[in-house]
């Protein structure tokens, strides 16, 4: 790829909130947010509480689906430069570019690598069993599972703790090559050891793609984050900004009194 056409690439993999608004039933659950994301690197999205963190990420991947169930928009989110609610937008290719891990992983009946292959055989991609389980394999080996669960082709989801099934619930989303992974509160269950394996697996990750990582805990915000946004009643208090730069004079109460309850 030519070095113009790389930086073109890099540029556009942010992602862009123009005065969007979301409501459900007349109820403001995201307020006139507007910010465009660094287009690399890991970014982290803090905030109390019912403050609009889930919903935001959610709505960027249209599971929440505007004109449904009472959801409304104003405004706008693009992606590469074009709107996700674009009538030739389909939601399950936009999924293929914006994955999300949510807080409480599903998983599958079945054995891990099935559980991997699926998303690579049923969703948009529709590849083969054998190299879909190939696929898989190599993923699982990305995560950290290959080496530490004894058969990958055995083990079922069902017998994996809850910090290795957030990672399954980690290469099942990576595996299908997204741009983008957000991961919703993905170590706020887990103890110190799994909490490091996930941030290990976020720090590998974000070299190749971008990483929007919701968190309770400041100090791994500090640790893992390049770019951060604090999101107070569905508005983000400052667009998104250096982690150092938030941290060393935020300027707001609401972060520092969320910090004072937060930091450990
Ligand atoms: N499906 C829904 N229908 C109606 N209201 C909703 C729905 N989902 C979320 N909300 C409301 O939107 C607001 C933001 O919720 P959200 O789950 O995004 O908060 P959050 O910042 O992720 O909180 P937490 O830190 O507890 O996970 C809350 O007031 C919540 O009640
Ligand atoms: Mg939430």
């Amino acid at each position: 790829m030519s070095v113009d056409k790389q930086q073109k690439e890099v540029f556009t993999m942010s992602i862009e909130y123009n005065n969007f608004s979301l409501s459900k039933n007349e109820e403001t659950i995201i307020s006139s947010l507007s910010l465009r994301t660094a287009s690399s690197g890991i970014i982290a999205v803090m905030g109390v509480s019912g403050s609009g963190k889930s919903t935001l990420l959610k709505v960027t991947n249209r599971i929440i689906e505007p004109g449904l169930e009472g959801w409304h928009i104003n405004g706008d989110i693009s992606f590469r430069g074009k709107s996700i609610f674009s009538p030739d937008v389909k939601p399950e290719n936009l999924r293929q570019q914006i994955g999300l891990v949510l807080q409480e992983p599903v998983a599958f009946r079945g054995t891990m690598v099935e559980n991997v292959a699926f998303a690579l055989r049923f969703g948009h991609l529709k590849i083969k069993r054998q190299h879909a389980n190939k696929m898989a394999e190599d993923v699982l080996e990305q995560v950290g599972l290959a080496s530490e669960v004894s058969d990958i082709n055995r083990v079922k989801a069902s017998e994996l703790s809850g910090g290795q099934l957030q990672r399954l619930a980690i290469a099942r989303a990576i595996a299908i090559k997204p741009k983008v992974l957000m991961m919703d509160e993905p170590t706020s269950a887990l103890d110190p050891i799994a909490t490091e394996s996930i941030e290990q697996v976020v720090l590998q990750l974000s070299d190749e793609i971008l990483i929007v990582l919701v968190t309770h805990n400041p100090s791994q915000a500090r640790r893992l984050a390049d770019e951060a946004l604090f999101m107070e009643k569905g508005k983000s208090v400052h667009g998104a900004q250096s982690i150092d730069q938030l941290f060393r004079s935020s300027g707001s109460k609401a972060f520092d009194q969320f910090l004072s309850v937060h930091q450990q």
